[in-house]
């Protein structure tokens, strides 16, 4: 299989800058479906923080990582993604510039459904390739967010006019249990920003059985990972002399405080991130600096650390492209392409599923 190291070639996003004005003459709502999958039900209610009373009162003590991303928390990753230790996303857009022609090549006209789309900046640089060959698209970004998927669509059908979009409030696994119908001759799911590596080995194999299972004989996987490296690199990514990851490592808490009337008070913890390199894996967690009680009010819990606890926060994987490509074929998804920078940092791996 072909891997391609490096060129850095930047794509530029049209070549005479003619479709951002033909795009604003045609009416953006007949190009855009927005789907809500996640309407709140009476279960979801009552489970409402089930998930951090059984994080705190387990040993040792963790919490799910969706207590990331609150508005707050969704700002700090954002910084994150600027900081100069940061460099996984900085590397994969490098890639996507030398490399979204050759995936538009490949794929052609497809739904491009990505999961976890956020403000799809780094996507823009594959509608971008298939503006400049024409090629029709439909866009279905999936995010649990409806304000981020509807700001992100509206600036999308501006700037694309060969997009129509059909946007999913979802978790991954409701899209990928029941993608909107196509037209178009394939599919092409795309997970990108190495969100792979935030999930165990367990979780990961359901993931990519529910995305293999999702795409029909010749549908496309666009995967984005982060790669095996030296310690230092990883370490700094994670440590950042800023104090931008701390910060969004300790935001959990707050969250919680915000969320549930909780009381834990910030400066009493620390956050710990290193790599472990048997597991290929950077671990990060919040450290108590004292022995301390924290009560959630709306939850009617409360809980004790010991000077030094560690509450486990997040796993971050990095990956190695032979054995990822082993793994990747167990569910049927061959890889046709693995699409990397000049220092191998990171990569892109292109799969077609098998029949
Ligand atoms: C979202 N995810 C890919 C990030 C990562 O690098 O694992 C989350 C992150 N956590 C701390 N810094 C960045």
């Amino acid at each position: 299989m072909p891997v391609h190291p490096q060129p850095i070639r930047p794509t530029p996003a049209s070549s005479d800058g003619s479709a951002q004005v033909s795009a604003t003459t045609v009416s953006l709502r007949d190009r855009f479906i927005l789907e809500n999958r996640t309407a709140p039900t009476e279960d979801d209610a009552s489970a409402a923080g089930q998930d951090v009373i059984e994080g705190l009162t387990q040993t040792p003590k963790t919490l799910p990582p969706k207590y990331f991303y609150d508005a707050r928390g969704s700002e700090l990753f954002e910084q994150i993604t600027e900081l100069p230790e940061y460099y996984l996303t900085r590397t994969e857009r490098q890639i996507l510039e030398t490399f979204a022609g050759a995936i538009a090549d490949e794929v052609g006209t497809c739904d491009l459904i990505e999961l976890g789309s956020g403000s799809a900046s780094k996507t823009r640089l594959i509608f971008s390739a298939y503006q400049q060959r024409r090629l029709p698209l439909r866009f279905v970004p999936v995010d649990v967010s409806d304000t981020i998927l509807e700001a992100s669509a509206h600036d999308l059908l501006e700037d694309y006019d060969n997009l129509t979009i059909h946007g999913l409030v979802a978790t991954y696994e409701q899209a990928l249990q029941d993608l909107p119908p196509t037209d178009l001759p394939r599919r092409l799911i795309a997970f990108i920003g190495s969100t792979l590596g935030n999930l165990f080995p367990e979780p990961e194999q359901r993931f990519l059985q529910a995305v293999s299972q999702a795409l029909a004989s010749g549908d496309y996987f666009l995967l984005g990972v982060d790669l095996h490296k030296d310690t230092a690199t990883l370490e700094a990514a994670y440590n950042d002399a800023q104090g931008v990851s701390a910060a969004f490592n300790l935001n959990m808490l707050q969250h919680l405080n915000w969320r549930f009337g909780g009381n834990f008070d910030l400066t009493q913890f620390r956050h710990v991130a290193f790599y472990n390199d048997h597991d290929h894996q950077i671990e990060a967690y919040i450290e108590s600096l004292t022995d301390q009680t924290v009560a959630l009010q709306a939850l009617d819990l409360t809980v004790s650390f010991t000077q030094g606890e560690r509450l486990f926060s997040e796993i971050s994987r990095k990956f190695d492209t032979a054995v990822l490509t082993a793994e990747l074929s167990e569910f049927d998804l061959e890889v046709s392409d693995i699409f990397t920078d000049e220092q191998r940092q990171f990569a892109l791996l292109l799969c077609q599923k098998q029949s």
